[in-house]
């Protein structure tokens, strides 16, 4: 099971401490998101109206590009191909594309570690590897029957 999207901030909390990661490693994880794309399927339920969490130029820029279900927005609208801090100054400009982005910034202790990292970059690159080694010890298949470790990230193995 993965987070959809959708999850509050209590619930992606609650699912990332159910692994054995807290709220740092929940805020500096989401940096994925500074590259890449999502389908507008994830974001629909933020166009219908005007979103109090987003901002409302992005928001009308959104509702602009997002025709069709299947078309694609960065995930980062300022540096959408650079592994960098925009995704956390985005935050704060309620510039997060997922509204599972946009929650960060709305939880006391999260909002914190937002803000944390973008007054001190310098340790972001550090926790992020400390932060992935965490989640690369997630519920790793030892045995048989386990699971399965999919030959393709996109999809289950075949024969499975
Ligand atoms: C905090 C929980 C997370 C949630 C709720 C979440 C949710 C999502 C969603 C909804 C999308 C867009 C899917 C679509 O409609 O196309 C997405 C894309 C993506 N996510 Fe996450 N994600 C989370 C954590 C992570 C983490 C920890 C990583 C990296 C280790 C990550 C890396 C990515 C990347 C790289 C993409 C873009 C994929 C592409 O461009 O094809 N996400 N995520
Ligand atoms: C978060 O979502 C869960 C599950 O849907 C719900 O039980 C809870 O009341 C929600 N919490 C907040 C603060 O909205």
């Amino acid at each position: 099971m993965v987070p959809q999207g959708h999850e509050n901030v209590t619930t992606l909390i609650e699912f990332f401490k159910s692994k054995g990661l807290n709220e740092l490693d929940l805020v500096i994880l989401s940096a994925c998101h500074t590259i890449g794309r999502s389908s507008c399927y994830s974001i629909l339920h933020r166009l219908a109206k005007p979103d109090p969490t987003l901002d409302i130029q992005y928001w009308k820029q959104l509702r602009k590009k997002c025709r069709r279900g299947w078309d694609l927005v960065d995930l980062d609208v300022t540096t959408p191909k650079t592994f960098d801090i925009a995704y956390f100054t985005n935050l704060q400009k309620k510039l997060g594309l997922l509204s599972t982005d946009s929650a960060l910034y709305t939880n006391q202790m999260t909002a914190a570690f937002v803000d944390a990292t973008v007054s001190q970059p310098s340790l972001f690159e550090s926790q992020f590897a400390a932060s992935m080694v965490k989640l690369g010890n997630v519920q790793v298949l030892t045995r048989k029957n386990e699971g399965e470790i999919r030959l393709n990230c996109n999809s289950v193995n075949r024969n499975y």
